[in-house]
């Protein structure tokens, strides 16, 4: 992929052959050359076919299939098949199933039914995944492996005691001694010394709030423990051919910076939810942080719904212009491939009434229209593969962070970053402006606008690379309830907000968060706009006050700051502006930071020489642009017809 593969633009899907027999599978690979179908993921659910006893592995009907693909050029993602393990391992090795935090063993009978510390689990993965990498490494139709399935889609974490014997030992390593442990987790507070590693357990059910340090050491232990079942199965593959594990877009339970570094391509699974109006501006959030997760390396868009899923309350289906419109929209933002779950619909268990690209009515519906569709439309932007995007403004994403403000016992329990970076993202991807996400660790001083619509976590020497972004002539948007805590989630001393007072040029009194139902009104500017969720009671120091409250207790009181600082600013908003009032604070803020807004009406990005014009809506957009368009093959008119799209290059329109 990357680099091996430019030119082609990925379409296929996951197909369950286990689900069908070889006959089947010869139409299939048929139709699939008739889609125009590059790659096809095989095996993510093959386990009890592919070792149907222990250590007995039956792979040459995998062997027949892989050939019979490639013989209609058909490539293969290729999974290890360790995501849903088969009964007989389960009752060999019942203690490698799962447990909830209340002491249930989650049983056999669905899916990722393992505990991620399992020494047999690990061990029976590692077999299967060699057996594959013996058998497939060298075949020429296998361009990617793809390790187990979305890890921590439905076990994230399991509370067993060979899970706890692992979390001591993760314990040991990071402290050493318990002496150690007991000053981080603040065990002095409710009598929860611990005298020895042996007596510390998992944050199982408890009878009151827990203790924040060990529950956050958890969540960083929960994440790891699953890396180390992907890095225990990468271990068995063979150099060569690139390895990645599907992520499931913006999601809270594992440390995404961590797992891509050890990916050759990143990949994602995205579901926006057609009944919902807005999903596809949280599908461009998603697709951002995709693309950042490897610094801008294309990605692959390794699953998608064709049309409806199967696990919502009410799975509606996407409309002809949703789907080309979406599957676009990934390749806007950095995809180098458009695949789907699934192939061909299932008959019979959980997902069969899950939209496919071959539909229960076969090749006679709508849907396989759109499927042969397209897959010729995507030729078309074989063109725009490998080349890169650059942004001017990035957003900081912390999993540490993130973890550590959805604790329990915080001064409100309604904040939830996922919500509160999707509400700064919103104006922003109205204005076109294009975003990286970055980790804390990121040089900086590329971007001329960062933001943190939260920090709860802050180290010192995150808070000193900010103050000297900002004293390099950067701009810092940060919002309420952020620098307090340390990384281990204790108080920074001096008061409020921590380590970014100096920065923020500001003190804050004491947090004045906000009811659900009880709104507050900010003065910004000369217009009056909404504010939730959260207050403070500002005392500036050094900062200029841009907005007040103008309702409530804090009447009068500032709520919007800036503080000027070398060439930049800090920037600090204490509630949850509307829509509106952050599309008129991050205005002004792009403005002064020289950042220029895309014409608005359309979604717009750039792709390296390739303008992508996406029109959402239902009027036509008028973006004026020089170029070809290379989904229409002819000039570029202009004009964008609602529900349609253009890709731009560059250049003359006559090419
Ligand atoms: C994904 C999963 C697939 C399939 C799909 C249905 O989360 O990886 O195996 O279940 O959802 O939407």
């Amino acid at each position: 992929m990357s680099g091996r593969e430019r030119n082609v633009m990925h379409y296929g899907g996951d197909y369950n052959p286990e689900q069908w027999g070889p006959e089947v599978w010869r139409e299939d690979a048929a139709l699939m050359r008739e889609a125009g179908v590059t790659m096809i993921t095989l095996g993510v659910f093959s386990w009890s076919r592919l070792e149907p006893r222990e250590s007995e592995y039956e792979l040459g009907w995998l062997a027949g299939l892989i050939d019979l693909l490639w013989g209609h050029g058909i490539a293969v993602d290729l999974a290890t098949g360790t995501a849903s393990p088969p009964a007989w391992f389960v009752r060999k090795y019942p203690h490698a199933l799962p447990v909830t935090a209340e002491g249930v063993r989650l049983e056999f009978g669905s899916r990722q039914h393992y505990c991620p510390s399992s020494p047999e689990f690990r061990a029976a993965t590692a077999r299967l995944a060699r057996e594959m990498a013996k058998r497939f490494g060298s075949h020429p139709a296998v361009r990617l492996w793809h390790i187990s399935n979305e890890y921590g889609d439905h076990v994230t974490e399991c509370f067993c005691p060979v899970s706890a014997e692992d979390f001591r030992r993760w314990l040991a390593a990071k402290y050493e001694t318990v002496e150690a442990l007991n000053f981080t987790w603040g065990t002095e507070f409710w009598s929860q010394r611990y005298g020895s590693f042996a007596e510390v357990e998992p944050p199982r059910a408890l009878p009151g709030p827990g203790n924040p340090t060990q529950q956050l050491d958890w969540r960083r232990f929960s994440s790891d423990a699953l890396l180390a079942c992907y890095r225990t199965e990468r271990a068995e593959l063979p150099a060569g051919v690139p390895v990645t594990t599907n992520f499931m877009s913006m999601m809270r339970d594992l440390d995404y910076w961590k797992w891509a570094a050890e990916e050759d391509i990143v990949s994602d699974d995205a579901y926006p939810d057609p009944a919902d109006p807005l999903a596809h501006i949280t599908a461009a959030m998603n697709y951002d942080l995709m693309r950042s997760l490897r610094g801008g390396q294309p990605w692959l868009l390794l699953e998608q719904a064709p049309s409806a899923v199967s696990w919502r309350s009410v799975n509606v289906p996407k409309t002809d212009a949703q789907y080309r419109l979406g599957s676009l929209q990934a390749i806007a933002r950095g995809a180098d491939g458009v695949m789907h779950f699934q192939w061909r619909a299932s008959k019979a268990g959980a997902e069969k009434w899950h939209s496919a690209m071959l539909p229960h009515g076969g090749t006679a519906s709508r849907g396989w229209a759109r499927t042969v569709a397209f897959g010729r439309e995507l030729t078309r932007l074989a063109e725009v593969t490998g080349a890169r995007s650059t942004a001017d403004v990035a957003i900081i994403l912390d999993w540490d962070s993130w973890w550590a403000l959805e604790l329990e016992e915080h001064p409100s329990q309604l904040l939830r970053w996922r919500e509160l970076v999707r509400a700064w993202y919103g104006p922003l991807w109205e204005k076109n402006i294009t975003i990286d996400f970055v980790p804390v660790t990121a040089d900086l001083t590329g971007y001329r606008v960062v933001l943190a619509p939260n920090l709860y976590l802050t180290t010192t020497a995150l808070a000193a690379r900010l103050e000297s972004y900002v004293a390099g002539g950067g701009h810092l948007v940060t919002g309420f309830f952020s620098g307090l805590v340390d990384e281990h989630d204790h108080v920074h001393p001096g008061g409020y907000p921590g380590v970014l007072r100096d920065l923020l040029g500001l003190r804050i009194d004491e947090f004045w968060p906000l009811p659900a139902s009880e709104p507050v009104q900010v003065e910004l500017a000369g217009s009056v706009y909404t504010g939730t969720l959260w207050r403070d009671w500002i005392v500036p120091g050094t900062c200029e006050v841009l907005g007040s409250y103008a309702s409530g207790v804090l009447r009068g009181r500032p709520a919007v700051t800036r503080n000027a600082s070398g060439s930049g600013a800090a920037w600090y908003v204490s509630t949850l502006l509307s829509h509106s009032g952050l599309a008129d604070l991050f205005g002004r803020v792009l403005a002064e930071a020289g950042v220029p807004s895309g014409p608005a009406g359309a979604e717009i990005t750039r792709r390296g020489d390739y303008t992508f014009v996406l029109n959402h809506g239902d009027e036509p957009v008028a973006v004026p642009l020089p170029g070809f368009d290379l989904l229409t093959g002819a000039a570029y008119t202009g004009v964008v017809g609602p529900g349609d799209a253009a890709v731009i290059r560059a250049g003359h329109a006559d090419e």
